[in-house]
């Protein structure tokens, strides 16, 4: 860049430019993609059905002697729906990223001038009761028919525009499988555990 400005006294890149790309990937690529699996290990605690579930697809699928692979993908519609739960039932960004208006438009009967700033609310198309029925309950059948994946069934919108959808849902379904391959997480109170000592708590 420096050699650039030195030969031509300008560049068409600058450090702000930089700095920019650095935050937009660094910072997504280390926190996002763990605070979504983070969410569906909380809720596999609350509801370790769902855990049972997702394990049972693994083994059938998958086994214990390999990696899960992307090609596993398609074969395990319950894994994907649960990915695709979780980022409805808990928006990682709830407005999404702010963006500016180029020209003004027309939105329902609301007009929206030039250079405004516009947010999506996406916790509330996540949550609306015409759309999911019952938003309020973490349910991964609702994506699924027939025992296969209903893509049809999935207006949410976690990524804010199909741009970025497969990148990070496939990245999401590589970790997310890999983890609970071999991982088996459950709720312990200390004050009980003589209770649950028979309990199996790790596979
Ligand atoms: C499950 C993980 C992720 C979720 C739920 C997520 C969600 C979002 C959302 C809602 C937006 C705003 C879209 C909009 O309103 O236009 C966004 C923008 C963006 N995301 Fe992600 N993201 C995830 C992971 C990642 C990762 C891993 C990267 C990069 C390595 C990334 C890079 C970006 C970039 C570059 C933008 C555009 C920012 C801008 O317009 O200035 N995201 N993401």
């Amino acid at each position: 860049m420096k050699e650039e400005e030195k030969d031509t006294k300008r560049s068409t890149f600058s450090v702000e430019q930089l700095q920019l790309i650095c935050t937009d990937y660094m910072f997504p690529a280390a926190s996002a993609v763990q605070a979504v699996l983070t969410f569906l290990v909380e809720r596999l605690l609350i509801q370790p059905e769902v855990q049972d579930k997702i394990h049972e697809e693994i083994d059938r699928v998958v086994g214990r002697d390999r990696m899960p692979s992307l090609d596993d993908r398609q074969n395990m519609p319950y894994t994907e729906a649960c990915i695709r739960e979780i980022m409805r039932f808990e928006t990682l960004v709830p407005l999404g990223v702010l963006h500016r208006t180029v020209k003004p438009t027309t939105i329902d009967k609301y007009h929206i001038p030039e250079n405004t700033v516009v947010a999506f609310n996406y916790v509330s198309l996540h949550m609306d009761k015409k759309i999911w029925g019952d938003p309020e309950n973490f349910r991964p059948e609702r994506f699924i028919k027939n025992g296969i994946l209903n893509l049809s069934a999935d207006k949410s919108l976690p990524f804010g525009s199909d741009r970025y959808i497969r990148y990070d849902t496939k990245k999401d379904f590589s970790e997310k499988s890999t983890n609970q391959q071999n991982l088996n997480v459950r709720v312990i109170i200390v004050n009980e555990w003589p209770e649950i000592k028979g309990m199996r708590l790790s596979r």
